[in-house]
């Protein structure tokens, strides 16, 4: 299958606020110069989000990565996760046409892809619900022949099943994924031969269609509204952001506060600009690298912003700590990696 992206394509892309700062938080799991790493989730973020990959979508992750679009796009190609057309609203599914899934029944499978969906492989049904497509080995052999369809498998199909699936999710259900025969997991299609003690009752499924059902996203795309959303870290330093509107409060307060009014005002006021320096000391400039999660271009970007001493950052309280990262290119930072206490022990 030639991958290549889709000859139409929407102008733009831009990730919903939720999913901004997801991806904002999934970049800083990964040390200064390696922000690369988070492509593929980036990818999927914004494959969720739009129910395919566009070229707007493949270009704003490399951008939001400092990475050359053509880096992008060949992970992009690469893995078929992604999908560069645009699939069935409600499902695309996708058949295993490997050995083991080929010998007992992937072309029958492919024939009713064909006839219940589209004559040809990504392509959307008449009603745009369904789009299929024949992949590679799934790795679930045992349990040929199968079917990925949304996030998760379904096995051991026959033609009519996998008609059924189609006509369940056409009308808004979403039939228990895994195998499709009775048998719990891989085991012998006649039963257990051996382990028979092995208690198989423990959950109502196999692990992997447990976590299926409870999860409940076989063919939900995420949109933003699942929780928790954002990396703890992120959602730690955010919190003094939701306290902004308390700013609004500071202009009208009593002319000659008392201190403690004043200090609460002070920590109500959001980001703070924390006293910088135009050069460093005489003595030259500390080494801001020897902070963990600081490489060159962070300690380039801090001394542009006036920070060139470890006690300059040790003394950064919660409200400068906000205004210091609102200028860092990945949010979340200076707190997940515990700047403050790096830099004091540095200092001393
Ligand atoms: S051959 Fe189909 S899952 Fe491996």
């Amino acid at each position: 299958m030639l991958r290549r992206l889709y000859h139409d394509q929407p102008d733009v892309f831009a990730f919903t606020p939720a999913n901004k700062a997801w991806a904002e938080g999934q970049i800083t799991k990964y040390p200064e110069g390696r922000q690369a790493s988070a492509v593929i989730p980036l990818l999927w973020r914004a494959q969720e989000q739009e129910g395919w990959l566009t070229r707007p979508a493949i270009e704003h992750v490399a951008e939001m990565l400092d990475m050359a679009y053509i880096r992008v796009l060949e992970v992009a190609s690469f893995y078929f996760m992604f999908q560069l057309q645009p699939v069935g609203s409600v499902a695309h599914i996708q058949i295993c046409g490997t050995l083991s899934c080929m010998i007992c029944g992937a072309e029958d499978l492919v024939a009713v892809c064909k006839e219940k969906i589209a004559a040809k492989p990504h392509t959307l049904s008449e009603d745009g619900k369904f789009s299929w497509e024949e992949v590679e080995c799934l790795g679930s052999c045992a349990n040929a022949p199968m079917a990925q369809i949304g996030k998760d498998y379904y096995e051991d199909l026959t033609t009519a099943k996998l008609g059924e699936l189609i006509d369940e999710m056409a009308a808004g259900r979403v039939p228990t994924p895994g195998p499709q025969n009775g048998r719990y997991a891989a085991e012998p299609l006649k039963g257990l031969t051996s382990l028979t003690e092995y208690d198989s009752g423990k959950t109502q499924y196999n692990a992997s269609v447990q976590l299926a059902t409870d999860l409940g996203d076989t063919i939900k795309r995420i949109d933003g509204t699942e929780v928790p959303l954002l990396t703890p870290w992120i959602a730690k330093a955010s919190k003094p952001a939701a306290k902004k509107p308390a700013t609004k409060k500071a202009p009208v307060k009593a002319a000659a506060p008392k201190p403690a009014a004043k200090k609460l005002a002070a920590k109500a006021k959001g980001p703070t600009k924390p006293r910088t320096m135009k050069a460093p000391r005489k003595a030259g400039a500390d080494d801001l690298k020897l902070i963990s999660g600081v490489g060159p271009k962070l300690e380039q970007t801090l001394n542009e912003l006036g920070f060139w001493h470890f006690d300059q950052i040790a003394k950064w309280t919660k409200a400068e700590i906000e205004w210091v990262d609102d200028r860092l290119k990945f949010k979340g930072r200076i707190t997940r990696d515990k700047w403050i206490a790096q830099a004091k022990k540095l200092a001393k």
